[in-house]
Protein backbone atom coordinates (compact mmCIF):
# COMPACT_ATOMS: atom_id res chain seq x y z
CA UNK A 1 0.00 0.00 0.00
CA UNK A 2 3.08 2.31 0.83
CA UNK A 3 4.20 1.86 -2.66
CA UNK A 4 1.31 2.39 -4.18
CA UNK A 5 0.70 6.20 -2.33
CA UNK A 6 -0.72 8.50 -5.14
CA UNK A 7 0.82 11.73 -3.76
CA UNK A 8 3.39 14.37 -5.68
CA UNK A 9 5.91 13.46 -3.78
CA UNK A 10 5.27 9.37 -5.23
CA UNK A 11 3.94 9.75 -8.24
CA UNK A 12 4.62 12.25 -10.87
CA UNK A 13 1.76 14.23 -11.60
CA UNK A 14 1.67 14.93 -15.59
CA UNK A 15 3.63 11.03 -16.15
CA UNK A 16 1.55 9.21 -13.24
CA UNK A 17 4.61 7.06 -13.22
CA UNK A 18 6.44 6.55 -9.90
CA UNK A 19 8.83 8.58 -8.97
CA UNK A 20 9.14 7.30 -4.62
CA UNK A 21 12.69 5.90 -4.32
CA UNK A 22 11.38 1.91 -2.87
CA UNK A 23 14.70 2.40 -0.58
CA UNK A 24 13.73 5.72 0.42
CA UNK A 25 10.78 3.98 2.86
CA UNK A 26 12.10 2.61 6.08
CA UNK A 27 11.55 -1.17 6.33
CA UNK A 28 10.22 -1.22 9.75
CA UNK A 29 6.87 0.87 8.14
CA UNK A 30 3.76 1.03 9.91
CA UNK A 31 0.61 1.95 9.48
CA UNK A 32 0.64 4.20 12.60
CA UNK A 33 -3.00 5.81 11.89
CA UNK A 34 -6.03 4.85 9.19
CA UNK A 35 -9.11 7.26 9.27
CA UNK A 36 -11.83 8.25 6.51
CA UNK A 37 -11.20 12.25 5.24
CA UNK A 38 -14.14 14.10 4.19
CA UNK A 39 -14.29 12.89 0.71
CA UNK A 40 -14.60 9.06 1.48
CA UNK A 41 -10.76 7.90 1.09
CA UNK A 42 -8.93 6.13 3.03
CA UNK A 43 -6.28 7.82 4.59
CA UNK A 44 -3.35 6.20 6.76
CA UNK A 45 0.00 8.06 7.83
CA UNK A 46 2.98 5.76 7.69
CA UNK A 47 6.18 5.96 10.33
CA UNK A 48 8.39 6.56 11.24
CA UNK A 49 8.26 8.53 7.82
CA UNK A 50 5.36 10.74 8.55
CA UNK A 51 4.07 10.34 5.28
CA UNK A 52 0.51 10.30 4.23
CA UNK A 53 -1.37 8.59 1.80
CA UNK A 54 -5.09 8.98 1.00
CA UNK A 55 -6.71 5.91 -0.64
CA UNK A 56 -9.58 6.03 -2.73
CA UNK A 57 -12.59 2.99 -2.43
CA UNK A 58 -12.50 2.33 -5.96
CA UNK A 59 -8.81 1.86 -5.70
CA UNK A 60 -8.75 -0.33 -2.58
CA UNK A 61 -11.71 -2.53 -4.03
CA UNK A 62 -10.08 -3.27 -7.47
CA UNK A 63 -6.83 -4.40 -5.51
CA UNK A 64 -8.86 -6.25 -1.97
CA UNK A 65 -6.63 -9.62 -3.69
CA UNK A 66 -8.88 -12.74 -3.56
CA UNK A 67 -7.73 -16.55 -2.83
CA UNK A 68 -6.63 -17.12 -6.26
CA UNK A 69 -4.49 -16.27 -9.12
CA UNK A 70 -5.41 -14.42 -12.01
CA UNK A 71 -5.04 -15.87 -14.90
CA UNK A 72 -3.29 -14.40 -17.98
CA UNK A 73 -6.61 -14.46 -20.05
CA UNK A 74 -8.84 -12.07 -18.02
CA UNK A 75 -11.95 -12.08 -19.09
CA UNK A 76 -12.00 -16.07 -19.38
CA UNK A 77 -12.13 -16.66 -22.88
CA UNK A 78 -15.17 -18.16 -24.54
CA UNK A 79 -14.31 -21.09 -26.33
CA UNK A 80 -15.93 -22.44 -29.55
CA UNK A 81 -16.13 -25.49 -32.23
CA UNK A 82 -17.75 -26.38 -35.53
CA UNK A 83 -21.34 -23.96 -34.40
CA UNK A 84 -19.13 -20.97 -34.97
CA UNK A 85 -19.30 -21.76 -39.26
CA UNK A 86 -22.75 -20.54 -39.04
CA UNK A 87 -22.88 -17.34 -36.89
CA UNK A 88 -19.18 -16.08 -36.94
CA UNK A 89 -18.88 -12.78 -34.93
CA UNK A 90 -18.34 -9.71 -36.73
CA UNK A 91 -19.62 -6.38 -37.72
CA UNK A 92 -19.86 -3.70 -40.80
CA UNK A 93 -16.69 -1.72 -41.16
CA UNK A 94 -18.94 1.10 -41.65
CA UNK A 95 -20.35 0.92 -38.00
CA UNK A 96 -17.39 -0.34 -36.30
CA UNK A 97 -15.64 3.04 -37.77
CA UNK A 98 -18.23 5.55 -37.03
CA UNK A 99 -19.11 4.37 -33.97
CA UNK A 100 -17.14 4.03 -30.71
CA UNK A 101 -19.64 1.54 -28.85
CA UNK A 102 -19.63 -0.39 -31.86
CA UNK A 103 -15.95 -0.80 -32.33
CA UNK A 104 -15.53 -1.31 -28.82
CA UNK A 105 -18.35 -4.35 -28.93
CA UNK A 106 -16.21 -5.52 -31.74
CA UNK A 107 -12.75 -5.64 -29.93
CA UNK A 108 -14.28 -7.12 -26.95
CA UNK A 109 -15.39 -9.83 -29.46
CA UNK A 110 -12.22 -10.33 -30.66
CA UNK A 111 -10.66 -10.35 -27.08
CA UNK A 112 -13.10 -13.32 -25.64
CA UNK A 113 -13.67 -15.48 -29.04
CA UNK A 114 -10.20 -15.19 -30.34
CA UNK A 115 -11.83 -14.20 -34.32
CA UNK A 116 -13.98 -11.62 -36.10
CA UNK A 117 -14.94 -10.94 -38.73
CA UNK A 118 -15.28 -6.98 -40.47
CA UNK A 119 -17.37 -6.36 -43.61
CA UNK A 120 -17.76 -3.92 -46.00
CA UNK A 121 -13.96 -3.04 -46.31
CA UNK A 122 -12.63 -1.05 -49.31
CA UNK A 123 -11.39 -3.58 -51.31
CA UNK A 124 -8.34 -1.51 -51.80
CA UNK A 125 -4.68 -3.12 -51.39
CA UNK A 126 -3.34 -2.13 -48.90
CA UNK A 127 -5.87 -1.28 -46.43
CA UNK A 128 -5.46 -3.63 -44.57
CA UNK A 129 -2.74 -1.83 -42.90
CA UNK A 130 -5.41 1.34 -42.34
CA UNK A 131 -7.69 -1.29 -41.07
CA UNK A 132 -4.58 -2.96 -38.70
CA UNK A 133 -4.82 0.83 -37.31
CA UNK A 134 -8.20 0.75 -35.87
CA UNK A 135 -6.67 -1.76 -33.19
CA UNK A 136 -2.93 -0.23 -33.65
CA UNK A 137 0.21 -0.42 -35.85
CA UNK A 138 1.06 -3.67 -37.37
CA UNK A 139 3.85 -5.71 -36.48
CA UNK A 140 6.85 -6.46 -38.80
CA UNK A 141 7.79 -10.05 -39.49
CA UNK A 142 10.50 -11.37 -42.20
CA UNK A 143 7.55 -11.40 -44.45
CA UNK A 144 7.21 -7.20 -44.58
CA UNK A 145 4.75 -5.34 -42.76
CA UNK A 146 2.13 -6.77 -44.52
CA UNK A 147 2.38 -9.75 -47.12
CA UNK A 148 0.41 -10.87 -50.13
CA UNK A 149 -1.18 -14.11 -49.84
CA UNK A 150 -1.32 -15.45 -53.38
CA UNK A 151 0.20 -18.33 -55.29
CA UNK A 152 3.28 -17.34 -56.74
CA UNK A 153 6.34 -19.07 -58.82
CA UNK A 154 8.97 -18.84 -56.09
CA UNK A 155 7.11 -19.24 -52.87
CA UNK A 156 9.24 -18.95 -49.42
CA UNK A 157 5.76 -20.36 -47.56
CA UNK A 158 3.59 -22.81 -47.95
CA UNK A 159 0.79 -20.23 -47.77
CA UNK A 160 2.13 -18.62 -51.16
CA UNK A 161 1.31 -21.68 -53.39
CA UNK A 162 -2.14 -23.33 -53.81
CA UNK A 163 -2.06 -26.25 -52.07
CA UNK A 164 -4.53 -26.61 -48.35
CA UNK A 165 -2.97 -25.76 -45.54
CA UNK A 166 -3.58 -28.04 -42.85
CA UNK A 167 -4.45 -25.94 -39.31
CA UNK A 168 -1.28 -23.76 -37.86
CA UNK A 169 -0.45 -21.11 -36.13
CA UNK A 170 1.93 -18.18 -37.95
CA UNK A 171 5.42 -17.48 -36.63
CA UNK A 172 5.88 -20.28 -33.95
CA UNK A 173 9.72 -20.19 -34.55
CA UNK A 174 9.60 -16.57 -33.67
CA UNK A 175 10.34 -16.16 -29.37
CA UNK A 176 6.81 -14.16 -29.96
CA UNK A 177 4.95 -15.02 -32.42
CA UNK A 178 2.49 -12.31 -33.74
CA UNK A 179 -0.59 -12.11 -31.66
CA UNK A 180 -3.41 -11.29 -34.02
CA UNK A 181 -3.15 -12.12 -37.58
CA UNK A 182 -5.61 -9.90 -40.25
CA UNK A 183 -6.38 -10.95 -43.16
CA UNK A 184 -7.92 -9.03 -46.13
CA UNK A 185 -9.54 -10.39 -48.87
CA UNK A 186 -9.39 -8.63 -51.92
CA UNK A 187 -10.44 -11.64 -54.50
CA UNK A 188 -11.79 -15.57 -54.21
CA UNK A 189 -12.85 -16.10 -57.33
CA UNK A 190 -10.72 -19.72 -57.43
CA UNK A 191 -12.89 -22.89 -56.70
CA UNK A 192 -11.23 -23.94 -52.89
CA UNK A 193 -9.73 -22.21 -50.56
CA UNK A 194 -12.13 -21.72 -47.84
CA UNK A 195 -10.68 -21.30 -44.38
CA UNK A 196 -10.82 -23.25 -41.65
CA UNK A 197 -10.37 -21.96 -38.16
CA UNK A 198 -10.09 -24.06 -34.85
CA UNK A 199 -10.36 -23.00 -30.88
CA UNK A 200 -6.53 -23.79 -29.74
CA UNK A 201 -8.34 -23.65 -26.19
CA UNK A 202 -10.81 -26.22 -27.00
CA UNK A 203 -8.83 -28.50 -28.83
CA UNK A 204 -6.29 -28.42 -25.83
CA UNK A 205 -8.87 -29.17 -23.46
CA UNK A 206 -10.23 -32.19 -25.55
CA UNK A 207 -6.76 -33.82 -25.80
CA UNK A 208 -6.19 -32.82 -21.81
CA UNK A 209 -9.85 -35.04 -21.67
CA UNK A 210 -8.65 -37.62 -24.35
CA UNK A 211 -4.96 -38.62 -24.19
CA UNK A 212 -3.56 -36.31 -20.31
CA UNK A 213 -0.70 -38.03 -20.72
CA UNK A 214 -0.22 -36.50 -24.59
CA UNK A 215 -1.43 -33.27 -23.12
CA UNK A 216 1.06 -33.43 -20.18
CA UNK A 217 4.23 -34.09 -22.39
CA UNK A 218 3.41 -31.21 -24.78
CA UNK A 219 3.04 -28.82 -22.05
CA UNK A 220 6.17 -29.60 -20.70
CA UNK A 221 8.39 -30.92 -23.67
CA UNK A 222 10.06 -28.21 -26.14
CA UNK A 223 9.19 -28.57 -30.23
CA UNK A 224 11.98 -27.44 -31.96
CA UNK A 225 11.03 -24.88 -35.16
CA UNK A 226 12.80 -23.33 -38.28
CA UNK A 227 11.82 -21.36 -41.28
CA UNK A 228 14.58 -20.61 -43.85
CA UNK A 229 14.69 -18.44 -47.21
CA UNK A 230 17.65 -16.27 -48.85
CA UNK A 231 17.13 -14.02 -46.19
CA UNK A 232 16.39 -15.24 -42.76
CA UNK A 233 17.04 -18.51 -40.52
CA UNK A 234 14.51 -17.85 -37.81
CA UNK A 235 14.16 -20.57 -34.87
CA UNK A 236 12.93 -21.22 -31.77
CA UNK A 237 12.40 -24.18 -29.64
CA UNK A 238 8.89 -24.02 -27.60
CA UNK A 239 6.18 -26.19 -26.13
CA UNK A 240 2.93 -26.82 -28.04
CA UNK A 241 1.04 -25.95 -25.61
CA UNK A 242 1.67 -23.08 -22.82
CA UNK A 243 0.11 -22.68 -18.97
CA UNK A 244 0.07 -19.93 -17.03
CA UNK A 245 0.60 -19.52 -13.63
CA UNK A 246 -3.12 -20.66 -12.61
CA UNK A 247 -2.45 -23.75 -15.35
CA UNK A 248 -4.77 -22.43 -18.03
CA UNK A 249 -3.98 -22.64 -21.51
CA UNK A 250 -2.33 -19.48 -22.72
CA UNK A 251 -0.62 -19.96 -25.72
CA UNK A 252 -1.08 -22.97 -28.06
CA UNK A 253 2.22 -23.34 -30.90
CA UNK A 254 1.36 -26.05 -33.62
CA UNK A 255 2.53 -25.70 -37.49
CA UNK A 256 3.53 -28.90 -39.13
CA UNK A 257 5.11 -27.29 -41.93
CA UNK A 258 7.94 -25.43 -40.38
CA UNK A 259 8.45 -27.74 -37.22
CA UNK A 260 12.36 -28.84 -37.92
CA UNK A 261 13.63 -32.30 -36.38
CA UNK A 262 13.20 -32.49 -32.82
CA UNK A 263 16.33 -32.24 -30.43
CA UNK A 264 16.19 -34.21 -27.14
CA UNK A 265 17.04 -37.55 -26.06
CA UNK A 266 16.23 -40.18 -28.17
CA UNK A 267 14.15 -42.06 -25.92
CA UNK A 268 11.76 -38.99 -25.30
CA UNK A 269 11.50 -38.24 -28.81
CA UNK A 270 8.72 -41.90 -30.07
CA UNK A 271 6.45 -40.15 -26.92
CA UNK A 272 6.69 -36.74 -28.02
CA UNK A 273 5.63 -37.65 -31.91
CA UNK A 274 2.62 -39.57 -30.55
CA UNK A 275 1.66 -36.67 -28.85
CA UNK A 276 1.81 -34.52 -31.20
CA UNK A 277 0.17 -36.49 -33.63
CA UNK A 278 -2.87 -37.43 -30.76
CA UNK A 279 -3.16 -33.41 -30.99
CA UNK A 280 -2.98 -33.24 -34.69
CA UNK A 281 -6.17 -35.74 -34.83
CA UNK A 282 -8.08 -33.50 -32.09
CA UNK A 283 -7.47 -30.47 -34.39
CA UNK A 284 -8.87 -32.36 -37.31
CA UNK A 285 -12.03 -33.04 -35.64
CA UNK A 286 -15.33 -32.02 -37.60
CA UNK A 287 -16.99 -31.00 -34.25
CA UNK A 288 -13.55 -28.16 -33.78
CA UNK A 289 -13.24 -26.72 -37.14
CA UNK A 290 -15.34 -24.09 -37.97
CA UNK A 291 -15.47 -23.35 -41.84
CA UNK A 292 -15.79 -19.84 -43.37
CA UNK A 293 -15.70 -18.75 -47.03
CA UNK A 294 -14.01 -15.22 -47.17
CA UNK A 295 -15.91 -13.29 -49.36
CA UNK A 296 -14.08 -9.98 -51.26
CA UNK A 297 -13.76 -7.11 -49.03
CA UNK A 298 -14.15 -8.86 -45.75
CA UNK A 299 -11.19 -8.86 -43.17
CA UNK A 300 -10.24 -12.04 -41.38
CA UNK A 301 -8.87 -11.15 -37.86
CA UNK A 302 -8.02 -13.84 -35.07
CA UNK A 303 -5.78 -14.51 -32.37
CA UNK A 304 -2.63 -16.08 -33.43
CA UNK A 305 -1.51 -17.08 -29.91
CA UNK A 306 -4.88 -19.44 -29.97
CA UNK A 307 -6.45 -20.07 -32.61
CA UNK A 308 -5.06 -22.34 -35.57
CA UNK A 309 -6.53 -21.29 -39.31
CA UNK A 310 -5.69 -23.19 -42.65
CA UNK A 311 -7.17 -23.03 -45.58
CA UNK A 312 -8.84 -25.87 -48.40
CA UNK A 313 -6.34 -26.30 -51.57
CA UNK A 314 -7.53 -23.57 -54.51
CA UNK A 315 -7.81 -24.08 -58.51
CA UNK A 316 -5.95 -20.83 -59.29
CA UNK A 317 -7.21 -21.60 -62.90
CA UNK A 318 -10.48 -20.91 -61.83
CA UNK A 319 -9.81 -17.56 -60.78
CA UNK A 320 -7.94 -15.73 -58.68
CA UNK A 321 -7.61 -15.72 -54.97
CA UNK A 322 -5.47 -12.54 -52.89
CA UNK A 323 -5.44 -12.10 -49.34
CA UNK A 324 -3.37 -9.45 -47.95
CA UNK A 325 -1.99 -10.10 -43.96
CA UNK A 326 -0.22 -8.32 -41.26
CA UNK A 327 -0.09 -8.47 -37.72
CA UNK A 328 -0.62 -6.38 -34.43
CA UNK A 329 0.02 -6.93 -31.00
CA UNK A 330 -2.12 -8.10 -27.78
CA UNK A 331 -1.13 -5.20 -25.94
CA UNK A 332 -2.79 -2.48 -28.26
CA UNK A 333 -5.69 -4.33 -28.73
CA UNK A 334 -6.10 -4.44 -24.93
CA UNK A 335 -5.15 -0.89 -24.59
CA UNK A 336 -7.91 0.37 -27.42
CA UNK A 337 -10.28 -1.66 -25.13
CA UNK A 338 -9.39 -0.45 -21.95
CA UNK A 339 -9.20 3.13 -23.83
CA UNK A 340 -12.46 3.39 -24.91
CA UNK A 341 -13.88 1.82 -21.30
CA UNK A 342 -13.05 5.20 -20.33
CA UNK A 343 -16.03 6.39 -22.25
CA UNK A 344 -18.61 3.75 -21.65
CA UNK A 345 -19.24 1.41 -18.63
CA UNK A 346 -16.54 -1.89 -18.81
CA UNK A 347 -18.79 -5.19 -19.47
C1 LIG B 1 -1.27 -17.43 -43.94
C2 LIG B 1 -2.28 -18.43 -44.16
C3 LIG B 1 -4.45 -18.81 -45.12
C4 LIG B 1 -5.21 -18.61 -46.40
O1 LIG B 1 -1.08 -16.56 -44.81
O2 LIG B 1 -0.62 -17.46 -42.88
O3 LIG B 1 -2.30 -19.39 -43.46
O4 LIG B 1 -6.43 -18.65 -46.33
N1 LIG B 1 -3.20 -18.19 -45.13
O5 LIG B 1 -4.61 -18.43 -47.45
ZN1 LIG C 1 3.23 9.73 -1.16
ZN1 LIG D 1 -0.92 -19.04 -41.69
Amino acid sequence: MRDNCGCTRCRHPATLERILDPLSVPSDLDAASASITDAGALQVVWQPEDHVSDYESDWLRAHRGGTHARSQRDPAPVTWGAELSEAMPGADHEAVTGDDSTLLHWLRLLRDTGVAVLRGTPREPLSVLALAALIGPARATNFGEHFDVVSKPEPNSNAYTALGLLCHTDLPNWERPPDYQLLHCLENEAKGGDSILVDGFRAAAALRRREPAAYRLLTQRPIDFRFQDRESDIRFRAPTIALDETGAVKEVRFNFAVMDAISAPAERIGPLCRALRAFAAVVRDPTLECHYRLSPGELLIFDNRRVLHGRAAFDPSTGRRHLQGCYVDRDQLLSRIRVLERQAPPQ
